[in-house]
């Protein structure tokens, strides 16, 4: 029997290409895998028909919006997760859904290897394979870019040679990978890191130097979960996506980063994503009323760790899980309304209510009638200082200072 490739297939230029390619360096059926997690553009259907076109023997498309925004960024949400305290991990958390995919159609169609269109210089390689190697650890592993030597100028020539149903004119200088939770842009002239960005460069927001009139936004939770918007009833995938408008238009979520890849380089970065940072604000404000103070304390430590672990290709690790189940366990009485504003590339929260708050007002407040019985304090910073406060003692002792 003729061994079979599942490819991750995007329906661009090199997936394209990477079709014939794979078929005639290693004899096999190729089978074209497309995963919508929101990036938007083509429908499924009319990738799946240029799948074909280019020569594969099937092609399977999955809806996986919905998956994507309720078990991937919706624990992304709860993290509040940034790579490097920036990165929302657009690009990270989507690999390991279109890894499901893949290997579901490995299994359905009797494929042995996976195939996907990564170069060797980033990170989305080792997040596939690694991927790969847990779910379907007798998978193998190809990237034509990577491993069959296929360069921008091969594909081109081999798309126009081949007469594929794929434009091969349109020269886009940068690198763009893109879904529901945000937007990533590399490469071209960017790899200056002097250079700022150009307009042309964004998509999913407008310049906020000319904003709109500013727009105010109640987004309520329910345990760390978008669930409604100014009261009407939406599901994580309608929140993130109604943010990504709302948000967008004012310039909300532009992020120009370098950062460290996985594989040791340092490498500059455009991000957009006004629906994940207007939600991972909300999100960290309610946890600022909701969550006890030292649970909140050890969780931004464990959102930090987690999103490394992401970032480096280990969604599917025994420590991710055990951190998840921590961060689930934080969740819990994350419910409650935040009211923000929208305006001018920012998202100001200016107002938050919830039944299971923290937040005390007798204790806080100082009108009179306040419940904080002040003469405690005297005693608590007393003792609070002791250790340090001996520590010197001997240090002056010893040393004279
Ligand atoms: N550097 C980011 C990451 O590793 C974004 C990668 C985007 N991928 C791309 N092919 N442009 O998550």
């Amino acid at each position: 029997m003729t061994e079979r490739i599942v490819l991750a297939y995007s329906g661009g230029l090199d997936t394209s290409v990477a079709i014939g390619w794979i078929g005639e360096a290693t004899g096999a059926e190729v089978i074209a895998v497309a995963v919508d997690v929101g990036q938007g553009g083509e429908s499924l259907e009319t990738i799946r028909q240029r799948a074909l076109g280019c020569g594969a023997v099937e092609a399977y498309v999955a809806d996986a919006s919905d998956e994507f925004a309720n078990e991937y960024c919706m624990p992304t949400l709860k993290a509040n997760a940034l790579y490097q305290g920036h990165y929302p991990l657009v690009s990270a958390i989507s690999r390991p859904v279109i890894v499901k995919h893949l290997v579901k159609a490995a299994r359905e169609f009797g494929a042995t290897t996976v195939a996907h269109g990564c170069t060797g210089k980033g990170n989305d390689q080792v997040r596939f394979e690694v991927g790969i190697q847990t779910l379907g650890p007798d998978l193998k592993c190809i990237a034509p870019v990577r491993d069959l030597a296929l360069t921008r100028d091969k594909a081109i020539a081999f798309a126009e040679e081949k007469g594929l149903p794929i434009e091969t004119t349109k020269k886009n200088p940068y690198s763009i990978d893109q879904n529901v939770w945000g937007r990533a842009v590399e490469t071209g002239y960017l790899e200056d890191i002097w250079n700022a960005p150009t307009k042309d460069i964004y998509d999913y927001t407008a310049t906020p130097e000319f904003p709109p009139a500013p727009d105010e936004v109640t987004i309520s939770f329910e345990a760390g979960v978008p669930v409604a918007i100014d009261g009407v009833k939406v599901t994580p995938l309608q929140a993130i996506k109604e943010l990504n408008r709302r948000a967008g238009a004012q310039g909300v979520g532009r992020i120009d980063v370098v950062e460290d890849r996985l594989v040791g380089i340092k490498s500059r970065e455009i991000y957009e994503a006004p629906g994940a940072m207007a939600l991972i604000t909300a999100h960290k404000h309610l946890e600022d009323i909701t969550v006890e103070r030292e649970q909140a304390r050890f969780k931004a430590t464990v959102g930090q760790r987690w999103s490394e672990l992401v970032y480096d290709g280990q969604w599917f690790s025994p420590l991710k899980r055990s951190l998840d189940a921590f961060i689930e366990d934080t969740q819990r009485y994350v419910t409650g309304d935040i009211r923000m504003v929208l305006h001018g590339g920012q998202a100001i929260v200016n107002g938050r209510r919830s039944e299971t708050s923290l937040y005390d007002f007798d204790l806080a407040t100082y009108d009179t009638g306040d419940t904080f019985d002040q003469s405690m304090a005297r005693g608590f910073i007393e003792l609070w200082g002791m250790s340090a406060k001996v520590a010197s003692g001997r240090d002056i002792r010893v040393n004279g200072k």
